[in-house]
């Protein structure tokens, strides 16, 4: 599999540091440092986040290494997984990390239409997707729209998403997140709480927003 975007497409950026090399590192480095010195949000806090929400047929959209769903909580012992990403390298260290629940993959950009089975999911994850997509939050929304088409009546989008503003960043992080968006890893430099709690608002009828540390934490309901 190759990824399907080219360096010239505004998504390439935001989804190019996944090699197989940063997977191996990265619940160290991103969930283990990141997260608690930067971010100020435990992987456990997120991992709870996914025992509240995942249900029985979950899409999880950028999965990185796999850890959360790994490390949750299913309502079943034989959920129905899809993997969704744009980088093959994060479906294929997933999917071989999730492989006891022989998960689905789908390469895939979230900004466009998924491509999955109408009103096909009970849950969607989206962990720490929203700041690596361009864009700004009314923008980038456009994720949420595609999700409410593939989530079954009743079903819930959820995740989590490192902000610039309506939060508070200590020098320490926000010297971590310019640094990471001027690599283009991140673009989250206009990515603001109410902004967030607004285009989800417009959408769905029941949400919770909480904030943990820099992180928006969110799930909602149609
Ligand atoms: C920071 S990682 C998050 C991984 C995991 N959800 C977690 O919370 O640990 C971001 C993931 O989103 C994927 N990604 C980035 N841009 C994307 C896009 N436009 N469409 C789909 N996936 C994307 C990356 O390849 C990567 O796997």
């Amino acid at each position: 599999m190759k990824t399907n975007v080219t360096p010239d497409d505004a998504a390439y950026a935001g989804q190019a540091a996944y090699t197989p090399r940063m997977l191996s590192v990265y619940d160290l480095v991103v969930l283990g440092f990141n997260a608690h010195v930067m971010w100020r949000c435990s992987p456990r806090r997120l991992v709870a986040l996914y025992d509240e929400h995942v249900a029985r047929r979950h899409l999880d959209i950028g999965v990185g290494s796999g850890y959360l769903l790994d490390k949750c909580r299913f309502p079943t012992e034989s959920p129905e997984i899809t993997l969704m990403d744009l980088n093959p390298n994060p479906l294929e260290f997933a999917a071989k990390r999730l492989r006891r629940y022989r998960p689905k993959t789908h390469q895939a950009n979230a900004l466009a239409p998924f491509d999955l089975p109408i009103a096909g999911f009970d849950s969607v994850g989206l962990n720490w997707l929203l700041h690596c997509l361009p864009g700004d939050i009314a923008s980038k929304s456009v994720v949420f729209d595609h999700c409410q088409t593939v989530l079954a009546p009743g079903g819930v989008v959820f995740g989590s998403t490192v902000l610039s503003s309506g939060v508070k960043h200590t020098p320490w992080s926000r010297l971590m997140m310019n640094k990471l968006n001027s690599k283009g890893v991140f673009s989250n430099l206009h990515d603001d709480l109410e902004h967030l709690r607004d285009q989800l608002r417009k959408r769905f009828d029941a949400l919770d927003v909480q904030v943990a540390g820099t992180v928006a934490l969110f799930s909602a309901r149609s």
